[in-house]
């Protein structure tokens, strides 16, 4: 494949070096395009000898090849790492003072970014709109890491170490086109059960996971609808301006029942990764609850919601794949499995995919682990990284299943 990298003026060009390195080891075509801040910490003789092609930062070289668009119009896939806060800017105003910038003007490739700055930077307003900018014109973007940096200060903003870039960014290749006209429906989120007008029973899901699948499917070509429980503020960004996801939203198990029925129909995979309660307050109050009238203690009645899943399975259409997911707190590895095998059987589903949490593993972080569970019980895969790259995964256990 033909595979540009841009690189931009951190420091952490220095390990971008790597990446081209896996990148021409893999056999693909690689052409680095350098700003002309980058090559104060890389010289060009390192692209050149590194990527085996001739290397320049300016759209002055080369004319009579059209170089300033040739390069994107060529690329099948563009990767700008690292990413700096000054270069994400101007990535998000669609500059093209030099030659990266005309290339990411010019081409149709999916995009992967990997940003490096220090945490100030990267926490800054501006910084965070062009993030989301980028992301919802489909920019895949990957990192930073929270860890050390270059001055000694501590946070994210870490570039995503090379050898993770590249396998990111060989998967997209890998799969661009694989789920390509499937109809898919995925739910994420975490249901909310009301108490009262202001209260509800709710669980720790930020939607992260789900919108990860929901993600990867499409950016495989795959049309997507995606039911959305309650989902953390940044979590939907990418997924509402992405041209192959619909999104709706559901608050209750109820509700969320209720949208999936008739998508399903029509769907030749559905992804039951939302967090559903599982019960419900049997009579939510109309009116605000308050102290004076509960007399020091309080017994709500909690009743079953219906099984989604289950409905689901019921249903299933000839052909339709359903998978359903299980977030586990048993610590005991064999225990662990032997209570998803009777989980999958129980449910029914065509692949469980279980996630082992607790108060500080599975939520509220970027990576995941899942155990992948197939029809005939046995262990599909077990995928680790980010949820990203555990979504992926799933693709390919799904299509491997399929
Ligand atoms: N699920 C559902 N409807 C519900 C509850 C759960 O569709 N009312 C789905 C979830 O979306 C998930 C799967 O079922 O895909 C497993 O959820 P989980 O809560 O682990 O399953 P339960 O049957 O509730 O099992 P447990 O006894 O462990 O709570």
């Amino acid at each position: 494949m033909y595979v540009i990298v841009g690189v931009t003026g951190g420091i952490a060009a220095y390990k971008t070096v790597q990446l081209v390195r896996l990148l021409v080891l893999g056999g693909h075509e690689v052409h680095v395009i350098p700003t002309d801040d980058a090559v104060r910490f890389v010289g060009i003789p390192t692209w050149e000898a590194i990527s085996r092609h001739p290397v320049t930062t300016s759209v002055h070289d080369d004319v009579a090849k059209v170089r300033h668009v040739a390069l994107g119009q060529a690329a099948d896939l563009v990767i700008v790492a690292p990413a700096t806060a000054n270069f994400l800017a101007k990535m998000a105003a669609g500059l093209a003072d030099d030659l990266l910038g005309t290339s990411l003007l010019a081409t149709t490739a999916p995009v992967v970014v990997a940003p490096a700055m220090h945490t100030e930077m990267w926490r800054h307003p501006a910084t965070i709109h062009n993030v989301e900018v980028l992301r919802s014109r489909g920019v895949h973007v990957i990192g930073p890491e929270d860890g050390p940096l270059t001055g000694g200060d501590i946070g994210p903003g870490r570039m995503t170490e090379p050898d993770r870039i590249h396998a990111f960014a060989t998967g997209l290749l890998a799969h661009r086109d694989d789920l390509a006209g499937v109809r898919v429906l995925v739910t994420a989120g975490g249901t909310r059960e009301p108490i009262d007008p202001v209260r509800y029973i709710g669980n720790r899901s930020s939607g992260r996971q789900g919108v990860a699948v929901a993600l990867a499917a499409a950016d495989r070509g795959a049309h997507v609808t995606l039911v959305v429980a309650h989902a953390e503020a940044d979590v939907l960004v990418s997924a509402r301006s992405h041209p192959r996801i619909d999104v709706t939203h559901a608050v209750t198990a109820f509700e969320l029942a209720a949208e999936v029925a008739d998508r399903a129909e029509t769907a030749d995979i559905v992804v039951m990764a939302a967090a559903v309660a599982d019960y419900r307050v049997a009579e939510a109050s109309e009116r605000k609850l308050a102290k004076d009238e509960t007399g020091g203690e309080l017994t709500l009645k909690l009743v079953e919601t219906d099984d989604i899943l289950a409905a689901l399975v019921g249903r299933r259409r000839p052909g339709q794949m359903i998978v359903g997911f299980a977030a586990e707190t048993e610590t005991d590895a064999a225990a662990l499995l032997a209570r998803a095998i009777r989980k999958r059987r129980r449910k029914g589903v065509d692949l469980l995919a279980v996630n082992e949490v607790g108060w500080q593993k599975g939520f509220e972080t970027p990576d995941n682990t899942l155990t992948l569970i197939g029809s005939d019980d046995e262990v599909i895969a077990t995928a680790g990284g980010t949820k990203r790259e555990v979504a992926d995964a799933l693709w390919d256990a799904v299509l491997a299943q399929r």
